[in-house]
């Protein structure tokens, strides 16, 4: 093999760019040519490619976004969408493709790889919810970023003796909700994957209040029962102690400059990618399992775990007292 390319799928992730970079100079040390697709998927039915040379890929390692673009594609879930984009990749002379993306594109990737075209996957979002993987590349900074606004939030609703609801992303999966949570103190978080219901959430206010706090920070993954402003509403229209406010934190979660984490994290995974690649592999994901990069078949991944391992629930009690 000698002539690969690589694309960014879904939502952009801080690490794609730091990815890509390593693709594309891993291959280069074996003498293989690496392409850049345009905006994930639609770059392949549209026919959009781009050679990438280790230079080209230089300056990236610190950067958010993605270089080639990234984004879903409505036309590529057609099977003969599909075909025509192997047929495409073929008629370019390329042999195997990189994905970096969510669970959608490593679906998009396993269904190249049953029409023969080999694929290797590599989990790009912040959500953090792949089978498979323990860590995806992007999480770790879009909980830095959640941090760093939830800190200054918290002194708002401090001077103000303010209820203030975070809502962070995350899709169906609570992972940076109860990660920034932890770490900001928070006194309240709630999740897709241990729903609760209003009355609950207003008894711990008033649990909160009792023991003398002048805030509540409650922070909302958006896969959780209410979006952020029916929950202020709810709580507003309720008798509690905390006048409640909210910010959705939205996009800035995706941008920005990747954690030092996510660098080498996206480095060490974009190597191994291409190399996997290059040595024949397809139909599989590099995962972060037990401490370590591995190369995985996508067809046999055990579902994500629930990001409330077993000793959270009882750490967030603890530690908001
Ligand atoms: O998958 C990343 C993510 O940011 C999710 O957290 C969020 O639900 C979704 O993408 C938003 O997607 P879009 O970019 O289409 O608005």
């Amino acid at each position: 093999m000698n002539r690969i390319a690589v694309l960014a799928s879904g939502g952009d992730a801080p690490g794609m760019n730091a990815c890509i970079r390593a693709v594309v100079r891993a291959a280069s040390v074996r003498s293989a040519q690496v392409l850049g697709v345009w905006d994930g998927y639609n770059g392949l039915v549209d026919e959009r490619l781009q050679p990438l040379s280790a230079r080209d890929v230089a300056n990236m390692l610190q950067r958010g976004g993605s270089m080639i673009g990234s984004g879903r594609s409505a036309a590529f879930l057609r099977p003969e969408v599909r075909e025509g984009c192997v047929d495409y990749l073929r008629t370019e002379g390329i042999e195997g493709l990189v994905v970096i993306g969510g669970e959608g594109s490593l679906q998009g990737a396993q269904e190249l790889h049953r029409l023969g075209m080999p694929t290797v996957t590599v989990p790009g979002t912040i959500d953090n919810d792949m089978p498979g993987t323990d860590i995806t590349i992007g999480a770790d900074t879009a909980i830095h970023t959640a941090i760093g606004a939830i800190d200054r939030i918290r002194d708002t609703a401090s001077a103000h003796h303010r209820a203030i609801i975070v809502e962070v992303m995350g899709r169906h999966c609570g992972y940076i909700a109860v990660m920034a949570g932890l770490a900001t103190g928070a006194e309240i978080i709630l999740t897709p994957e241990r729903p609760t219901d209003l009355g609950r959430v207003l008894e711990e206010m008033e649990v909160v209040f009792a023991r003398g706090k002048r805030h509540c920070i409650i922070v909302l993954a958006e896969g959780a029962p209410w979006p952020a402003a029916e929950l202020t509403r709810l709580i507003n229209d309720s008798p509690t102690p905390f006048e409640a406010r909210y910010t959705v934190l939205g996009y800035v979660q995706r941008g920005g400059s990747p954690t030092p984490f996510d660098r080498i994290l996206a480095t060490r995974m974009g190597v191994k990618a291409a190399d996997a690649l290059l040595d024949g592999r397809s139909g599989v994901l590099v995962a972060w399992k037990d401490g370590q990069v591995q190369v995985r078949d996508a067809d046999h991944l055990e579902p994500r775990a629930d990001p409330w391992a077993d000793d959270l629930p009882s750490v967030h009690l603890v530690t908001n007292l």
